[in-house]
């Protein structure tokens, strides 16, 4: 090489290390996390029992980070069983190895092993989630994830004077992995919780929790950032603070058209960031939460809590009186205010949050999301008929495969699943009738994955039914993607004329859609993550009984539009492989023979 060519090559070597410079400071920052799973003693309403937490805390810790920061998370699991940790709404770009559903995208930490989790973070900003996803052990295995804007850019809306997590969590005077484990066996109804509870407290108005609320200590004049997780196992919930009007500026990790509100509606899965100013005399007013119950009037078995925090303004006053509780807050059947409420939701749309809603579809297809029965001809079954609870997507019950569905579908192993996850239902029938053909209520139990190529532009229209008299809402979730909600309505989906009624332009963008009770909802995202992503109802009763199923998105082609390399250290499924997919029923059940793994 001459020297001239020489000087030419070191000028192109240093542009390439400032430009890689450069673009790992775009990166972001690491971070490194600590968590310890193990058994805790808790008393709330009466009761004292052990759970499952993280470091010993109900909620467990927050993470919190700048957008597009990298968290490596080791979990320790010192519990009594198998688990596994899920990043709610961290898209997780090629990396879903990291992503957390068990038999999805990986097997469970077994107890006196660890697993490093990377987490990595992308276009969210706001607030969003991460909880357990193994059974039902999130109920106690959660916390917040608070993801301020990136170095050097600010808020869409004036800085507040602080900000705090609020976490919705529910308590069950019962063990509740024993009991629904036993319930999955019998087909019967899983149990209610005994009370919501804020940030791990049950709050003055509900058994034995007289004097333990949580408390938000506030300054009058300043605003505060309430930045709001529903952790909850099975419930929409309301939410008002006494006197105070909330502004809802952001949703699932985006932001939203502010819009100022005196209860909130929110879902399990769902996060909110909402603005409060503190601009009432100094005193204590309480915040309350109680359920949206949308089943029938005439089940009346639900939990009723009112769950309360206080809103506590610092100063100098005597405040012998208990706080007042919020006159806004709806009660358990209030329709009409969760209609009015997610009526206003609307992305924030502005030059630096734009909108980018996919117009040319390549890929439709629309789900029915229904509750059903497996029957049961030689046994007593204790659900709806002597037959067993169970609930479907487009009549299919996900059965969770003995090895992870990633890993099968990376070292490219047959048996495990199948590719005919279907984009209509079997059949058509009138799903939000009084009325229904039998063969409707009756799933196919199996592992069938929808597989996306990359890039490809996807609408869903999701359709609940009242098959079984069973309809409600339901909160669908996906791993992997946010999506934007471009309509949502009651009664049977009308392809001719709902979609003259799209919202393209400002559509607000979720991680967590609620189909309402006996309606649809349509939603749009681009395919372009690779990766195995779980795609369920929110409520675990639903996702017990079967109401996921999982998308497998193909490589682009490049490497960079490719699924990464699996982690050195992931969990071992330890499954014989003669376990296949023929033997499927039960896997939960037979997992447990085969000396669970
Ligand atoms: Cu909160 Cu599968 O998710
Ligand atoms: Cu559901």
């Amino acid at each position: 090489m001459g020297l001239r060519k020489m000087s030419q090559f070191l000028e192109f070597l240093e542009f390439v290390i400032v430009i890689g410079t450069l673009l790992s400071m775009v990166e972001g920052h690491v971070h490194h996390y600590e968590f310890v799973l193990k058994e805790t003693n808790f008393t709330r309403l009466c009761t004292t029992k052990s759970l499952l937490v993280v470091n010993g805390s109900l909620p467990g810790p927050e993470i919190r980070v700048h957008k597009g920061d990298t968290v490596f998370v080791n979990v320790y699991n010192q519990g009594n069983y198998g688990v596994t940790l899920h990043w709610h709404g961290v898209k997780q770009p090629r990396n879903p190895w990291s992503d957390g559903p068990e038999y999805i995208t990986q097997c469970p930490i077994q107890p006196g092993k660890n697993f490093t989790y990377e987490v990595i973070f992308s276009k969210e900003e706001g607030t969003l989630w991460w909880h357990a996803h193994s059974d039902w052990t999130r109920n106690s295995v959660h916390g917040a994830i608070v993801i301020l804007p990136a170095p050097g850019t600010a808020f869409p809306f004036p800085q507040p004077d602080g900000d705090e997590v609020i976490v919705f969590g529910s308590w069950y005077d019962s063990d509740i992995n024993t009991v629904v484990e036993a319930d999955l066996q019998t087909g019967a109804d899983t149990p209610y919780s005994d009370s919501y509870l804020i940030n791990g407290q049950a709050g003055d108005l509900c058994n034995c929790s007289k004097g333990s609320s949580h408390r938000t200590l506030v300054d009058q004049g300043k605003t505060y950032l309430l930045r709001i997780v529903n952790a909850v196992m099975n419930a929409d919930l309301f939410f008002a603070v006494a006197e105070h009007n909330v502004t809802v500026v952001g949703m699932d990790g985006n932001y939203l058209k502010p819009f100022t509100t005196p209860y909130i509606t929110i879902s399990p899965g769902q996060t909110m960031d909402v603005l409060l100013l503190a601009n009432q005399s100094i005193g204590r007013y309480y915040m309350a939460t109680r359920q949206y119950y949308s089943v029938r009037a005439d089940v009346i078995l639900y939990d009723k809590s009112n769950a309360t925090a206080i809103l506590e303004y610092r100063g100098n006053y005597t405040s012998q009186a208990d706080p007042v509780f919020p006159s806004t807050l709806p009660s358990y059947m209030d329709f009409r205010a969760t209609d009015k409420f997610l009526y206003q939701l609307k992305s924030l749309a502005s030059p630096e949050h734009p909108v980018d809603v996919p117009l040319n579809i390549s890929t439709r297809m629309f789900i029915v999301v229904s509750m059903n029965q497996i029957l049961c001809p030689n046994e007593t079954c204790m659900g709806i008929n002597g037959n067993k609870l169970a609930s479907s997507l487009n009549n299919i019950s996900l059965v969770n495969p003995p090895i992870d569905v990633l890993l099968a579908y990376y070292r490219n192993m047959s048996g495990f699943y199948t590719k005919d996850f279907p984009d209509h239902p079997t059949s058509y029938y009138n799903y939000t009738a009084d009325e229904f053909p039998f063969n409707v209520t009756v799933p196919l139990q199996g592992t069938k994955v929808k597989m996306l190529n990359y890039n490809e532009t996807v609408e869903i229209t999701f359709q609940g039914t009242d098959v079984l008299n069973t309809s409600a809402t339901h909160p669908m979730h996906m791993h992997g993607y946010s999506f934007y909600v471009i309509g949502s309505g009651y009664g049977n989906f009308d392809p001719e004329n709902e979609p003259k009624g799209y919202n393209l332009i400002d559509p607000p963008e979720m991680n967590t859609v609620t189909i309402p009770k006996n309606g649809w909802a349509t939603i749009r995202f681009v395919a372009s993550n690779p990766g195995v992503w779980y795609w369920h109802c929110h409520f675990d009763r639903h996702l017990s009984w079967g109401m996921s199923t999982i998308f497998i998105v193909k490589n682009g082609d490049s490497p960079e539009t490719s699924l990464r390399e699996p982690p050195a250290n992931m969990p071992r499924c330890e499954v014989p492989f003669t376990d296949r997919i023929q033997t499927f029923k039960d896997s939960k059940w037979r997992r447990k023979q085969i000396g669970n793994i």
